[in-house]
């Protein structure tokens, strides 16, 4: 039986990452994946989408180049160019994370990996054909598509009629309406693309507000730019049907039907932890996630789970992050992990990003916070780049320590300058500390300098 340090279950961003860093820091690790290694953001979420949005973006700079100077004509997106080439930017990155693997000498298992039990050396995990021995594990399996058991749901999907974002991804025709069903992140980016390719799209949301958790101005103003975009929303709509080719929802005015050529379901994720043979080890799993503390640590001693798995922040970004406090828990480095600081983004057009406290999670907290807000016109390089841009920067801080603990963005590059303000909360950075800050000249960052002369 082969024995490693440790055995990696998943090769999805969590995984993979953990091997990298396990061999870098001495260890003998091994990664199962039964599918593709790069997971689902890799596969067939963070990369795919962004690829397509991209595309996206280009097209509409195209259709609207006359704002700017440009004559354009017979502007024209391929769809299928899209998809071809979302799988050859696919291939390689997948092809890069397995040259690094092997760069760094970690042995991959193309197979199923289900925990066994437990020896005197360590845990027994069954990879496929063969038994090997892992004497720590970490659990990166991931996450899935929550499918509910709304009426016709089912059958939707087996018709091809409904898809997740899995199948989306994939589809080769541009579907004359889509309905999405979850104005969450995944549905806002397929509705934001979807809808510039020419789709007639409408979102149905159960909440009174689209992106659930973003901060209630930037939801709104989201809202406001992908309405003019054409895409439909109702919101406060639970979704009750789905029919041969149409979505059935309650509205507070009674009850409302849609057709649809095709209907995205983006209702939310569920951590993967069927079938992972947990309970041969007796893993403790809440609400169908592994159980984890600050160090990533399961409740069984030697066992850790990092990524979506758990449940605590379905990002990639916190998956490579909580694989890196796993590894360096093992090999006795102090590391713990801190959800405070965590970035969002949604990279619709405009992009969307947000960091640390909103108001409303401030004032559940007990936090006394002073709030800025300024337009982004304010920064002259979106200005010049941006015609009729109506995004603004919100800043929050904490009025007892004079630290920044939020900042929320609507407008280009979010998605780039956000992890500058995840910086300076992690750090516990004063206000006037980050005042003291140069900030290059021009570029779309300088908004946050200036917001924060308004605190
Ligand atoms: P989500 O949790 O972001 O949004 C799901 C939405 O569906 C919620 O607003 C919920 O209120 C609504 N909903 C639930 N049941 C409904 C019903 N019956 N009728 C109408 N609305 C209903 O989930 P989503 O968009 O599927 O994304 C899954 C995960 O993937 C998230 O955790 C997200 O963080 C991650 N992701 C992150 C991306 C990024 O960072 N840019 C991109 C895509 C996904």
């Amino acid at each position: 039986m082969q024995s490693f340090d440790l055995v990696i279950i998943g090769g999805g961003p969590a995984g993979y990452l953990a091997g990298e860093r396990a061999a870098q820091a001495g260890l003998k690790p091994a990664v199962i994946e039964k599918r593709a290694l790069g997971g689902v953001c890799l596969n067939e979420g963070c990369i795919p989408s962004k690829t397509f949005l991209n595309s996206a973006k280009i097209y509409d700079y195209a259709l609207h180049g006359d704002k700017y100077g440009v004559t354009t004509t017979g502007a024209a997106i391929d769809h299928n160019f899209v998809v071809r080439r979302k799988n050859k930017v696919v291939k390689k990155l997948v092809a890069g994370v397995g040259a690094k693997l092997k760069a760094h000498e970690v042995p991959v298992f193309k197979a199923e990996g289900g925990i066994t039990g437990k020896t005197a050396e360590g845990f027994t995990v069954q990879a496929g054909e063969e038994t090997i021995l892992g004497k720590k594990l970490l659990i990166c399996a991931g996450s899935e598509a929550i499918v509910p058991p709304i009426p016709g749901v089912k059958e939707g999907i087996e018709s091809g009629f409904v898809l997740t974002s899995r199948e989306i991804l994939d589809l080769t025709e541009v579907p004359e309406s889509l309905v999405v069903v979850g104005g969450g992140v995944i549905g806002l980016e397929m509705a934001s693309y979807f809808a510039t390719i020419g789709s007639k799209v409408s979102v149905v949301e159960m909440l009174d507000k689209i992106a659930g958790p973003t901060e209630n101005e930037v939801s709104a103003a989201l809202q406001k730019a992908c309405a003019d975009k054409g895409i439909t929303f109702h919101l406060g709509c639970k979704v009750t049907a789905v029919g041969a080719d149409s979505v059935s929802f309650e509205a507070a005015d009674g009850k409302q039907e849609i057709k649809a050529a095709k209907v995205l379901l983006s209702i939310g994720r569920r951590a993967a932890s069927a079938n992972l043979g947990l309970e041969a080890i007796g893993v403790l799993v809440e609400r169908g996630a592994v159980v984890t503390d600050q160090h990533m640590q399961t409740n069984v001693a030697g066992v850790y789970a990092a990524g979506d798995i758990n449940g605590k922040s379905m990002l990639a970004h916190t998956a490579y992050r909580e694989a890196e406090v796993a590894v360096n828990h093992m090999v006795g480095k102090r590391d713990q992990m801190r959800y405070n600081a965590i970035p969002s983004v949604i990279y619709t057009n405009p992009e969307v990003a947000g960091v640390g406290e909103t108001e409303q999670t401030a004032a559940e907290k007990g936090i006394p916070v002073k709030v800025a807000k300024l337009p982004m016109a304010y920064a002259g390089r979106y200005v010049a780049e941006v015609e009729r841009g109506e995004g603004f920067c919100k800043l929050i801080m904490d009025t007892r320590y004079n630290t920044l603990v939020g900042c929320h963005i609507i407008g280009s590059y979010a998605s780039e300058m956000i992890f500058g303000a995840g910086l300076m909360i992690e750090t516990e950075m004063k206000i006037d500390n980050i005042k003291e800050l140069v900030f290059p000249h021009p570029t779309v960052s300088e908004i946050i300098r200036e917001t924060l002369f308004e605190l």
